[in-house]
């Protein structure tokens, strides 16, 4: 039996017991037998949630991409480690072997060099999804500069906090994208944010639309010319195990975002183990996970994990409903796709259209079933299980966070019996703890809970960039020794854990994880308004949606409320993406509040669900009276 590939549900207990009963010596098993180290650690594990301080691999040398690439040029380097399935199915699709990839991520990282990154310097990365995308990436791995992605979706304003909180040295970007029937233009949108942003000196810019667009001289400069004439060997840069490898921006509950750092060998370490568990991968088959590279799903699961196996990973430029709806089964066929990863608002998307989408083309490659970012529903589960896994290909249904870096609890294809809705067992090293209202942890099963985790695991964040008070008051104070994920679970009979929802004010709208506070902060940029709240409602596709209740200085005609919401969503567009606008705007009189003043957003959250019979208690508001008003308005 090996740690590093469990085959069937005796192993998975067997190796999760061994995993609970000594968790640093069946990390040490996985680390020592699957990757190449530079030096080997002198401890595998140091740990105190107080601080909170973790360190895996202690002292250990690496390389992430030596793991992820060179070592695999022996005997795969003709294998085919990247797809590129462009957004126009006429376009030809790319392919990259090994080899092939080895040369591209050299090039860049040698351009990277020539333009004065070094080691430790943060390159930020605001590319659609095109190859260059993931070359950038592991071009800043190979020589020790801190990737951090900024989805392409983001607004300047977005892009430009981000860039201005890490002190980015670089930016990589593109002419523009294509998105469905849309281009982007991504290069007018870097030159708003680096309005602000002096700590940028270069900016490379890869062609895509061929669009026209501004390049400012000394500061931009076109990538192809550059990757052409660099060399297609750079010598890696040899890391420490804890040296960061790169930052994801994720929402928080006040106005900034947390910019999450993952460090080297734990990531690498994790991201591959759960690769090769949770989709039962094979050599030679085809992996395709439909996010973003510019969500945490995308780095672990399109780039790292799937390379650190060697495997060949679909990259997918376009959206799921061009040039119809069909495009992703459509894809399925072409590429002989084996797993397919998810989310259920795509799913959910999908299942309202005609069947006959799914019934055009040819799954009988599937074998695996992948879903992420959200609570699946059970209506989703089984549209998906019957009419695209044909009820033969298992769902795993995967939680984690960008915070995790990697899936925390999920099936084992073939191994653990799935349940619908419920991601049911931690993997081998998460050690999962429910904790009630009174801060206590919760042993019994059958219950609701707050989820935590109560011991490290490798690829866990270890600080937020340049706030760690933040990080550990976000995650680590709420109960005392456990990292609090923000989500409330409930753990059945046999203990299988389903997640219920955040329990927080970070509310997941099409599996995009939005804080409650920087939509109000825009919002109340306006000068008409006064004061916001906002809160998730149910949503068919979205899963939740937006419902912005907003006083306005003065109240003024109902006829102005109609532009009013335009602006006040074009205001939301402006500083965080449209992914946030808000699907119903309110005006009210007031908002509920407790008499130290916070607005009383469980209230609002019945509202908005049209779920006001039980209110619960309201005696302990200072404005009783407004809760009638605002439900008389209530859209
Ligand atoms: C939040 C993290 C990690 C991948 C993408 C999202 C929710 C994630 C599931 C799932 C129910 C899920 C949680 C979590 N979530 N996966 N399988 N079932 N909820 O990463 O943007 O950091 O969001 O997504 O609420 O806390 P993220």
């Amino acid at each position: 039996m090996s740690n590093y590939h469990i085959k069937n549900f005796e192993e998975y207990y067997l190796i999760y017991r061994k995993s609970l009963r000594d968790p640093e010596s069946f990390w040490e098993e996985v680390a020592e037998e699957h990757f190449l180290w530079h030096k080997r650690w002198d401890k595998v594990l140091e740990w105190d949630f107080k601080k909170p301080d973790v360190k895996w691999f202690v002292n250990a040398k690496l390389n992430v991409t030596q793991n992820a690439i060179d070592r695999h040029l022996q005997t795969k380097a003709q294998r085919t480690a990247i797809i590129f399935e462009p957004n126009d199915p006429s376009e030809p699709v790319r392919y990259y072997s090994y080899r092939d990839l080895y040369h591209e991520v050299n090039k860049m990282a040698n351009v990277l060099k020539h333009q004065g990154i070094k080691k430790g310097d943060r390159v930020c990365i605001y590319l659609p999804m095109i190859p260059e995308l993931t070359f950038s990436v592991l071009a800043c791995a190979r020589i020790g500069a801190i990737h951090s992605v900024v989805f392409a979706g983001f607004s300047s304003k977005a892009l430009a906090t981000r860039i201005q909180d890490s002190e980015c040295k670089m930016v990589i970007t593109a002419d523009g994208g294509y998105r469905g029937e849309k281009t982007i233009d991504l290069k007018g949108i870097v030159d708003v944010a680096l309005e602000t942003c002096p700590s940028v000196e270069t900016v490379l810019v890869a062609k895509r639309t061929g669009e026209t667009i501004k390049m400012q001289k000394d500061r931009d400069k076109w990538l192809k010319p550059l990757t052409e004439a660099a060399l297609g060997e750079c010598p890696a840069e040899i890391m420490d195990a804890e040296d960061p490898l790169f930052i994801l921006y994720t929402s928080g509950s006040t106005g900034k975002p947390k910019g999450m750092v993952h460090t080297q060998a734990g990531y690498m370490v994790y991201t591959a183990y759960t690769f090769k568990n949770v989709f039962q991968y094979r050599d030679n088959q085809v992996f395709w996970c439909t996010a973003d590279i510019g969500w945490i799903t995308g780095h672990s699961y399109i780039v790292y994990g799937p390379l650190l196996n060697a495997a060949t990973t679909l990259m997918f430029e376009g959206v799921p409903n061009y040039p119809d709806f069909g495009r992703f089964w459509q894809i399925i066929e072409k590429h002989k796709v084996n797993q397919f990863y998810t989310a259920p608002t795509a799913i959910r998307t999908l299942a309202k259209e005609n069947l006959d989408y799914v019934l055009n083309y040819d799954l009988s490659s599937l074998k695996i079933l992948g879903t992420v970012g959200e609570p699946i529903n059970e209506e989703a589960w089984h549209w998906y299980n019957n009419n695209v896994g044909k009820k033969k290909s298992p769902i795993v249904d995967t939680w984690w966070q960008t915070e995790t870096g990697g899936v925390m609890i999920s099936p084992i294809p073939f191994a653990t019996p799935t349940k619908p809705t419920y991601a049911t067992l931690p993997l081998p090293g998460i050690q999962i703890a429910l904790m009630d209202e009174h801060g206590n942890e919760i042993r019994e099963n059958q219950v609701d809970g707050r989820l935590c985790v109560k011991f490290p695991w490798p690829s866990m964040a270890r600080t937020i960039w340049g706030d760690h008070e933040r990080f550990r008051e976000t995650y680590f104070s709420t109960y005392e020794n456990k990292y609090f994920t923000g989500d409330g679970a409930q753990r059945d009979e046999v203990g299988y854990y389903r997640i219920t929802g955040r329990v927080d004010d970070i509310i997941i709208v099409s599996g995009h994880n939005l804080g409650t506070a920087p939509i109000e902060d825009a919002i109340n940029e306006h000068q008409a308004v006064a004061e916001s709240a906002i809160v998730g409602f149910p949503h068919d596709i979205k899963g939740n949606a937006l419902y912005g209740f907003i006083i306005l200085k003065e109240f003024g005609e109902t006829r102005v409320h109609d532009n009013l919401r335009k602006e006040v969503n074009q205001l939301i567009a402006e500083h965080i993406g449209p992914i946030a606008k808000l699907d119903k705007i309110q005006f009210v009189p007031g908002l509920p509040k407790t008499r130290s003043g916070k607005i009383m957003r469980r209230i609002l959250r019945k509202i908005a669900a049209k779920d006001t019979s039980d209110l619960g208690d309201t005696t302990t508001l200072l404005n009783p009276e407004i809760v009638q008003a605002i439900i008389d308005g209530a859209l």
